[in-house]
């Protein structure tokens, strides 16, 4: 970057900081909070059990006003997963006073933990671990965070700590930072991964600006290895980051390519022009999502379809995936009936599901049926044989097609068939029999949340300062 844009950048990089970095204030206050609550824990569990905290705190890369800390409880090697586990809920329960308005919730990550609610606005995930020395020991993956924090605290410099910060926030302007499947993005550990690995934010920005896939990277000795087809193999994924404490961890395994994607526009649009509004994605009046949608539907041209069905009361990171399968799937049912798709959506709310399907108004009276490629197999009577009924073969290159009257001739059938269960078989938590069905017209109760994904989707948040 040219010493006048790096100027830039770095006047941005102190503003924001001022917003988002704790305050010495805040920072002495969570850790007297949060010694608070390790020494209660000490006085419940038995010597052997040693408490630690880990995470964003304890690495000093937390986001000011982030009051979600990450306790473990780390067992002797010796105890079984399931004696943990268990052990782990009893003293996670019994830290909670509901007396002094304390809460918890259940959660379910490898094994359930206990969340808890403390008075002081500190919310607490607490842990149950194996103290393990190399991840050839490790039992589960949780065992890796204590070896996480090690071995960041003990390369990361305090300067790279804010740049750690202002990393997750950009990502977070842009609904990209978190691992869940939600959201398929960085995990704060990533995070703390690539500024390390590149030195600065800007050597982040720099690096993904100009990136090709499949690229590994390996923090540890800082390597960039460009077509390592094998290592990409080994871990189905374009963008692989090696795990420090672990060669077989892929920490980069939830970033979807979409979300790759648009940190690399963020980090074109950056490094090209350095502008604030990278870190403030453009709002928008929760009050007018309603005729936002419509206005959208309207100068789209686009049909809006969407179905919406109840799903079980079960994780997100079970049924988010499902979600999103399930929407893939209605996708190319659509195509192979012909249709033509501008994009989906899906997502996740409560206890009911939504697809969204975006496409151009079409009315289909026959599709092509794809056969196969005339020098590939000698075996094409049979193709022609099952499609003679048709209206006759279209030779594109060297592929033959049938040309076919549709059986759908506009998609809301289609839907309306899928919601009398007669499309797509239950699978797994999916059921989209009964589903409601909504074209274009989407009533009010929902425009917001679906006005939020478009604009998601649409990437209306802008990528930055272009
Ligand atoms: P967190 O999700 O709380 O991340 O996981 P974080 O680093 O503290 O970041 P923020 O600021 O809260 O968003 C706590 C630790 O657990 C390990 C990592 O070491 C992480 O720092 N972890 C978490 C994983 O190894 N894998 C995961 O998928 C999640
Ligand atoms: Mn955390």
């Amino acid at each position: 970057m040219e010493a006048k844009k790096s100027k830039t950048a770095e006047k941005i990089f102190q503003r924001v900081l001022k917003n988002i970095k704790p305050s010495k204030a805040e920072a002495r206050e969570t850790v007297y909070n949060v010694n608070k609550i390790t020494s209660r824990l000490k006085e419940i569990v038995p010597k052997s059990v040693e408490i630690m905290v880990v995470g964003s705190i304890a690495r000093s890369t937390n986001l000011s006003g982030d009051s979600d800390v990450d306790i473990f409880m780390l067992f002797d090697r010796n105890v079984s997963r399931d004696a943990l586990s268990k052990k782990g809920l009893e003293y996670g329960k019994m830290l909670v006073d509901p007396k002094k308005g304390e809460s918890f919730e259940i959660k379910y990550a490898e094994h359930p933990y206990v969340r808890a609610y403390f008075k002081s606005g500190i919310k607490a995930d607490l842990v149950p671990a194996s103290k393990v020395e190399s991840a050839e020991s490790m039992a589960t993956s949780v065992d890796r965070t204590p070896m996480h924090n090690e071995f960041v605290n003990s390369t990361i410099t305090e300067r790279q700590r804010d740049e750690v910060r202002l990393l997750k926030f950009l990502l977070k302007a842009h609904s990209i930072y978190g691992a869940e499947a939600k959201i398929g993005g960085f995990s704060g550990y990533l995070c703390e991964l690539l500024i390390i690995q590149f030195g600065s934010l800007i050597g982040f920005l720099e690096w993904a600006a100009k990136t090709k896939m499949p690229v590994v990277l390996y923090p540890t000795m800082k390597k960039v290895m460009a077509d390592d087809l094998e290592t990409s193999k080994k871990f189905s994924r374009r963008f692989v980051v090696i795990d420090p404490v672990d060669i077989n961890r892929n920490v980069a395994a939830a970033v979807s390519e979409e979300s790759f994607a648009k940190l690399v526009l963020i980090a074109r649009s950056f490094i090209s022009k350095p502008d604030i509004s990278a870190f403030y994605a453009k709002g928008f009046s929760s009050e007018k999502t309603n005729s936002m949608l419509r206005k959208f539907i309207g100068e789209s041209g686009l049909d809006l379809l969407m179905l919406e069905f109840e799903i079980k009361d079960k994780s997100a990171e079970i049924l988010w995936p499902q979600a999103n399968k399930t929407a893939y799937k209605i996708e190319d049912i659509l195509e192979k009936n012909g249709f033509a798709i501008n994009f989906s959506i899906s997502w996740i709310e409560k206890r009911n599901a939504f697809i969204l399907v975006a496409m151009p108004k079409q009315k289909i009276g026959s599709r092509l049926i794809r056969g196969p490629d005339v020098f590939k197999t000698h075996d094409t009577a049979q193709f022609i044989k099952k499609h003679s009924a048709g209206m006759g073969f279209v030779i594109k290159e060297s592929t033959i097609y049938s040309l076919e009257k549709s059986r759908y001739s506009d998609a809301e059938k289609i839907f309306r068939d899928i919601a009398k269960g007669k499309v797509i078989e239950k699978h797994k938590d999916i059921n989209l029999k009964n589903a409601k069905v909504y074209v274009n017209r989407i009533p009010e109760r929902h425009s917001g949340k679906v006005y939020s994904e478009l604009r998601t989707k649409l990437n209306l948040q802008g990528f930055g300062g272009q």
